[in-house]
């Protein structure tokens, strides 16, 4: 059988268009409200000289939020942009990779050790960390003690490389090796215990779980039971099996995991033509696929119609209780969920800030309609499949509002295609259409300031197709056309309430050169140059750390040349001042943050070392360009979890 010889098993963002919907973006309503003058203010018109946007917020501003017990400066010294193969780190810091695909997550009597050349078997692979970390969350142990030396990693394994996962990449494409595929993707959950100076994962450990592509998880919400969710092997539309394209993360107060499906379109293949709904969610007949559609018919949307609608969804999973069904929630909408950011509303509602990452999407926020008390962990656990959803609508003037997506409202009903929540939800991208939200920069990771109430920041990674003809133009919120370094947005909630319907917004900082004599390259920051920034989250202590996924094709070339690899930088809101903390090996991208709660041990991920540029890795020489983390020519490079403490055992970033 002919086959095309290059299936793209990466994908890691779908960064291509699926909204061609004809909601205005802002700039198109903004024309009635600004001046030219003050476009030329805020460095949205292309070619004119330009300040940086005036909704850039001024350090003075933030004097009086930074006031709590968030420190006034980083302590340690910014390190140099590296194109080296390791991990680097300030001096005084030590950082040691810890969590390397392959190696055993730590079932009971079930250990299998890595094999350099992709041997293991798939049975093997169920009981080992997963490939591409991305996502992961600290739990202490015991379950609701803060212990900082003890406890949990929950994380995600993003997505794979076919050509690192088997001995003989993509030939003799079967069944089998799908099946390792899926064992190679979704989540772990590992022990951790530090002991003397050295942390090691638990091995066994009666915690220790792999959650793959086949584990079964029920789902909750308005769109269980939905006839767009019932398929032959599930007829009540109630049990999907697993997750996939587990890119960031979130977890609760009441110490479960969120796990968040990104990519999941990349997957399903339909040779029909596709349907607006698939459409708008980027399913296609790509045959640069992962190819599973061949032999799994679950992940072929002409034999199976309604399994694309079991995924785009966030799961919630108990790390406690390696015995408990992961949830998928769809009260938080489907979507190429990027993370979910948890906070507490002034009433004790629970609140989920979630980006949806592909060029000109929306920002999400949903509310529970109920509150949490801590001490009711059991009821706690239903409080994300009730609530309200809402889309992010960015205005000019730096205010903005939460539409919400209720059927029946805001022309959300069979007018528009829609019969119900659960229909809605299902297609949540068309309705965030209809009611009118600001497409954006490629929402990812968001972050709420724990020292400030209703403070959020989004990381809006690049889009290199905002301003080109045909595609939706500049606007406030996304002032720059090709915008190739990104940037950080910033909103404070209405009374500093996250359940507020109305924000105020600002723009953190530009990415890009600082030095740069292109004033639509320029970054806005002092200090550490980076651009487009992916990982976003905040300390204990209020200090905010940024991870950087410049694409593999572009590290270190083009707009990025002389920017180096992938990086971790750490800013103190309000000072402007970005300090470089670490750089990744070659060919990877950084991600996930877990702080244990003293702020000494930070865990990082670093996600596919030695990826080549446009392809999956040659099996024939899999470490053409890396050979992070074993320094084995003749092995593989592993994504892998990196500990890193500083030496003298203080707190990190002090
Ligand atoms: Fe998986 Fe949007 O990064
Ligand atoms: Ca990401
Ligand atoms: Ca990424």
């Amino acid at each position: 059988m002919s086959r095309p010889l290059k299936p793209l098993f990466k994908q890691e963002h779908s960064d291509e268009i699926s909204n061609r919907s004809a909601n205005p973006v802002f700039s198109d309503v903004a024309s009635a409200f600004l001046s030219r003058r003050r476009f030329l203010q805020m460095g949205v018109v292309a070619g004119a000289a330009v300040s940086f946007p005036a909704l850039l917020k001024s350090p003075a501003a933030w004097a009086v939020e930074s006031a709590i017990s968030r420190p006034s400066s980083l302590g340690f010294t910014s390190i140099a942009v590296s194109t080296d193969d390791t991990v680097r780190v300030p001096e005084g810091y030590v950082a040691r990779p810890f969590y390397r695909w392959g190696d055993a997550v730590g079932l009971k009597g079930n250990l299998p050790e890595f094999k350099t050349d992709g041997s293991n078997t798939t049975d093997e692979q169920a009981a080992q960390a997963g490939m591409h970390h991305d996502g992961m969350a600290w739990f202490s142990l015991p379950l609701g003690g803060d212990d900082p030396h003890h406890g949990l990693l929950a994380m995600n394994h993003e997505y794979i490389d076919n050509g690192l996962l088997f001995k003989d990449g993509v030939a003799n494409w079967n069944l089998d090796k799908v099946r390792k595929g899926q064992n190679a993707m979704g989540i772990s959950v590992i022990e951790v215990k530090k002991e003397g100076d050295s942390w090691t994962v638990v091995r066994p450990s009666e915690f220790a779980r792999r959650i793959t592509v086949n584990t079964p998880m029920k789902l909750t919400g308005p769109a269980k039971h939905h006839a767009l969710m019932k398929t032959e092997a599930d007829p009540q539309g109630e049990t999907v099996l697993g997750t996939m394209q587990n890119c960031a993360n979130g977890h609760t107060p009441w110490g479960t995991y969120l796990t968040c499906e990104e990519n999941w379109s990349d997957i399903f293949v339909k040779k029909a033509a596709p349907n607006a709904l698939e459409k708008r969610y980027g399913i296609s007949d790509s045959d640069e696929s992962y190819r599973w559609n061949e032999v799994d018919p679950r992940f072929s949307v002409d034999a199976t119609p309604n399994e694309p609608n079991r995924f785009g969804w966030v799961v919630e999973i108990d790390p406690y209780n390696p015995q408990s069904t992961p949830r998928k929630h769809t009260a938080l909408g489907r979507f190429k969920h990027e993370g979910a950011a948890i906070t507490l509303a002034a009433d004790n509602r629970v609140v989920a800030y979630m980006g949806d990452d592909q060029k000109f999407e929306y920002i999400y926020k949903f509310v529970s309609a109920n509150k949490y008390d801590a001490s009711q962990r059991e009821a706690a656990m239903d409080l994300l499949s009730e609530g309200t959803l809402y889309v992010a609508k960015f205005n000019e003037d730096g205010s903005g509002t939460w539409l919400p997506l209720v059927y029946g409202q805001g022309g959300l009903d069979e007018s528009n295609g829609f019969a119900s929540q659960g229909e809605l939800l299902i297609k949540t991208r068309l309705a965030a259409d209809v009611v009118g939200a600001t497409k954006m920069d490629r929402p990812e990771w968001i972050a709420v300031d724990p020292l400030a109430a209703g403070s959020v920041y989004c990381t809006l990674t690049n889009n290199s197709d905002r301003g080109k003809e045909g595609k939706a133009p500049v606007d406030a919120a996304n002032p720059r056309a090709n915008n190739v370094y990104g940037h950080i947005m910033h909103w404070t909630e209405e009374n500093n309430d996250p359940a507020s319907g109305a924000f105020k917004w600002d723009i953190l900082v530009l990415g890009g050169k600082p030095d740069s004599a292109d004033e639509k390259a320029k970054g806005s920051m002092n200090g550490a140059e980076f651009g487009s920034a992916d990982g976003l989250s905040f300390d204990h202590r209020g200090v905010l750390w940024i991870q950087t996924d410049v694409s593999s094709s572009t590290i270190n070339k083009k707009a990025y040349e002389g920017m180096g690899n992938n990086q971790m930088l750490a800013t103190v809101p309000g000072t402007n001042e970005y300090r470089r903390f670490l750089t990744g090996p070659r060919g990877c991208e950084i991600t996930g943050i877990a702080f244990t709660p003293d702020n000494r041990t930070l865990f990082i991920n670093i996600q596919h070392p030695g990826e080549p540029g446009d392809d999956i890795s040659d099996p024939a020489n899999p470490t053409a360009v890396s050979t992070w983390p074993d320094g084995d020519k003749n092995g593989r490079p592993r994504s892998s979890t990196v500990v890193i403490v500083k030496a003298d055992g203080g707190i990190i970033g002090s």
